[in-house]
């Protein structure tokens, strides 16, 4: 081993890298993960049943899963496995045909669609594989929709929060574009920001790279890293194991019921 130390200059940062006092390879440098807090999602014996006409679809057949607050999830399992069916029930835009599923302490499975919904904008924010935007409107506008939606009156306040969403996922250059003048990754950047603008507690998402080339889908697991690494517990379905590396736990739906569930020490983000 050399005894010099090596100099040089990354980042614009000096730095000075001393030889390691031994032979063996110095520790990688790793983001701690932080710790975990208390149950934010708790379903047990989940079932949910399609009709089409007299026939009886079932889809999830007795899912259990318990997610804490943290958690960065990557939900994954072969096309029909009911996926995309959980996680709208997780997101209360459905309802289980039976089971429980608790919200922190709330009993969602047996609310009213009121209540759903209150619950929803409270504890929820959602994003889609297809961006889900509104083409006439414009970055900020969209962000601003759960709002108005909620019949929260828009004020000066909650334009600068909802412009301050926009920059912090990177689209301070383009807060007045409209979807169509945006590309993929920025389209699902104003998606994130649009889910967080109530500050909720869960994000769900379903296959959020999957319209996204490799390089623009990197960027937005970095940013709902940056997310997890906040605080927000995420719940993400993909395809992709590359995808799924970037969680902090992998669980796997086959048929309607949760085939495995891994922790993974040294989620992508985090190395
Ligand atoms: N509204 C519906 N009515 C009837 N059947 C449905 C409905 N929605 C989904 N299904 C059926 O439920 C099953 C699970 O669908 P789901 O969309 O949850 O799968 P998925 O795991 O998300 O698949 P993919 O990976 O292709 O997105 C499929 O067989 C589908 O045909
Ligand atoms: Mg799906």
């Amino acid at each position: 081993m050399g005894a010099r130390p090596a100099e040089g200059t990354l980042k614009g940062c000096h730095y000075i890298m001393h030889a390691p006092a031994t032979d063996a390879p110095p520790p990688p440098i790793r983001t701690p993960l932080p710790p975990l807090g208390d149950t934010v999602v708790e379903v047990r014996d989940l079932f949910k049943d399609y009709h089409m006409g007299d026939v009886t679809v079932p889809v999830l057949k007795g899912v259990d899963l318990t997610v804490r607050e943290g958690e960065f999830v990557a939900l994954m399992g072969p096309s029909g496995s009911g996926k995309s069916t959980l996680m709208n029930i997780l997101g209360c835009l459905d309802r289980p045909t039976s089971g429980s599923y608790f919200l922190t302490d709330r009993d969602v499975a047996r609310m009213s669609d009121d209540q759903l919904s209150e619950v929803r904008s409270s504890y929820l924010g959602f994003i889609f594989q297809a961006y889900n935007l509104l083409p006439q409107y414009t970055v900020v506008e969209n962000v601003e929709l759960p709002l108005v939606y909620q019949g929260i009156k828009l004020d000066e306040r909650t334009h600068a929060r909802c412009i301050a969403l926009a920059e912090m996922v990177g689209l301070a250059e383009r807060l007045d574009h409209r979807p169509l003048q945006l590309s993929g990754g920025q389209q699902q950047r104003v998606a994130i920001a649009r889910a967080l603008v109530n500050d909720p507690q869960v994000l769900l998402a379903d296959e959020p790279t999957g319209n996204l080339d490799s390089r623009t889908s990197v960027e937005i697991m970095q940013t709902l890293t940056e997310l997890n690494k906040a605080g927000k517990t995420i719940v993400m379905v993909t395809h992709e194991p590359d995808i799924a590396d970037w969680a902090r736990r992998v669980v796997r739906l086959r048929d309607g019921v949760v085939e495995s569930d891994i922790t993974n020490p040294s989620p992508f983000g985090y190395r």
